[in-house]
């Protein structure tokens, strides 16, 4: 069986599977790193967004083989870390606006919101109702107006 390698929320990790597995399923059934949820495994509910790269991804929908050694792969269990703080400032704006209803989505939630955020920052703005507008990411609780509002508490807590 082949040997993947790649950076998880800072380490290097390597790891035994068939080239066709979905990171997904490596990375919780393999690696027991659960923050990511599974919904719909193809891409569309959003529940386990993680970050490639810093950038938003779905590993629903990524073979493990499309994987290279250097890709950073951050799940929320490792967001804290980027920061620098214990809690990165969007999981402090969830906690202080109270968003989560059963939870299951907001771990998906954050990392979107963050990709985010750290997007239109670097391009110099700041985040819009046509951004928030633009997240797919299903809440079946329809926590969606404290996600707004947390969104917004936490980008203007983000760095430039
Ligand atoms: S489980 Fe990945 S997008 Fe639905
Ligand atoms: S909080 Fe239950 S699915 Fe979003």
């Amino acid at each position: 069986m082949p040997t993947h390698t790649f950076i998880l929320n800072g380490k290097q990790v390597s790891v035994d599977a068939e080239d066709d597995v979905r990171l997904l399923w490596v990375l919780r059934d393999l690696l027991g790193v659960t923050g990511p949820k599974y919904g719909c495994g193809l891409g569309v509910c959003k529940a386990c967004t993680s970050h490639i790269n810093g950038r938003a991804f779905n590993p629903c929908s990524v073979p493990v083989s499309d994987i290279k050694p250097s890709d950073e792969i951050t799940t929320i269990e490792g967001l804290a870390a980027t920061s620098g703080q214990d809690l990165h400032p969007m999981q402090q704006a969830w906690l202080d606006i109270d968003v989560a209803q059963c939870g299951y989505c907001q771990p998906g939630q954050i990392m979107e919101a963050v990709a985010l955020v750290k997007e239109a920052k670097a391009a110099g703005r700041e985040i819009t109702d046509a951004d928030l507008d633009g997240i797919r990411n299903v809440c079946r609780c329809g926590t969606y107006p404290r996600i707004r509002e947390a969104i917004r508490q936490g980008a203007a807590n983000m760095p430039a």
